[in-house]
């Protein structure tokens, strides 16, 4: 069975930025009181633009809010993403780095930031979407300067600074068997022949409710990835459709929902379920992918999604 099953969240600062209000007070309470989630991730306060904006300056504010919040009520906390080309501090792309200067950059970050939540995380993204869709490494300065070093140094610097979390490499369309996944073992194999740590590869799950994955590709590319001795997680999921929402498309979605879930409950080596938050309006997914949403198991009137029961039906 799962570990736990969990959702994202934002602090409020970081909601306020994005155009909403600060105080939700029915949201909170479905999100910390209530027994629906055992689990979260900061959605940003993390990641390298916000936790290190300029060399060597640290800032965890808003991170802390979410991480303060999850361990005052006993949720299981995982920390996301340490070395990822998206929303990374301008200071470190503007640069031109030698392979050297970029190796401590790196070491530098992953020791500030894995440092301060030492102890404190489940699970660490240390390295988040390496990968194009073909399965070839993706262009960023860490890939375009170090090669698949980079991977190395991250994960090879993580496994010291917080040896009780777990190392993820973590991923998106990596979900079914195919290119992309393979290329995902690949990074495992990479690691491990080195003798370097990770623990487990993070399924990010950014599916659509009208071409989901059936439950078949999900057991096997999960047991592909336990097989090389690592576990995974459902970390990011959300299924998104055209809005306004038809009925067709919940009950797709809540099919989709049911196979993800339904597939780590059956696997042994998937460990949990992460949504990508919950409630619709704080969704990533309207301002990235335009016409689409309703991809949480909340509506903007705290009504539940038929995908709801999809989740209860699979655990
Ligand atoms: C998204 C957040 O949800 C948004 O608030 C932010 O503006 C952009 O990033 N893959 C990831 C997540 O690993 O960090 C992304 O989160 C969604 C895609």
């Amino acid at each position: 069975g799962l570990k736990y099953f969990g959702a994202a969240t934002d602090s409020p600062g970081q909601r306020e930025r994005a155009g909403f209000e600060s105080a939700y007070p029915q949201y909170d309470e479905i999100m910390w009181k209530s027994r629906e989630f055992g689990q979260t991730t900061p959605t940003n306060g993390q990641k390298w633009l916000f936790s290190e904006p300029k060399r060597g300056e640290f800032n965890f504010t808003e991170a802390t809010i979410v991480t303060s919040l999850a361990h005052k009520n006993h949720k299981t906390l995982r920390c996301h993403a340490l070395v990822w080309h998206s929303q990374l501090a301008p200071w470190v792309e503007e640069t031109e780095w030698t392979p050297e200067e970029l190796e401590q950059v790196i070491v530098d970050h992953i020791t500030g930031v894995m440092g301060h939540f030492k102890g404190e995380c489940y699970a660490w993204d240390v390295v988040n979407e390496a990968l194009n869709e073909d399965g070839t490494y993706r262009s960023s300065v860490f890939y375009d300067t170090l090669g698949e070093d980079f991977l190395k140094i991250a994960f090879r610097t993580a496994s010291k600074i917080d040896p009780d979390a777990k190392l993820y490499y973590n991923d998106y369309n990596i979900e079914s068997p195919g290119v992309k996944a393979e290329g995902a073992q690949r990074i495992v194999r990479l690691l491990k022949d080195e003798g370097i740590r990770i623990d487990g590869v993070g399924l990010q799950a950014h599916f659509v409710a009208e071409s989901h994955p059936t439950i078949d590709d999900h057991i096997s590319t999960i047991k592909g990835f336990t097989k090389l001795g690592v576990e995974v997680a459902f970390t990011e999921l959300d299924v998104r459709m055209q809005v306004n929402a038809t009925e067709k498309g919940l009950v797709l979605q809540k099919e989709a929902y049911k196979n993800a879930v339904g597939a780590c409950v059956q696997v042994c080596g998937c460990v949990g379920v992460t949504i990508w938050d919950f409630y619709d309006p704080f969704s990533w997914v309207p301002p990235v992918f335009p016409g689409q949403g309703a991809a949480l198991l909340w509506f903007e009137d705290f009504t539940k999604h038929p995908a709801y029961d999809g989740v209860v039906e699979a655990l």
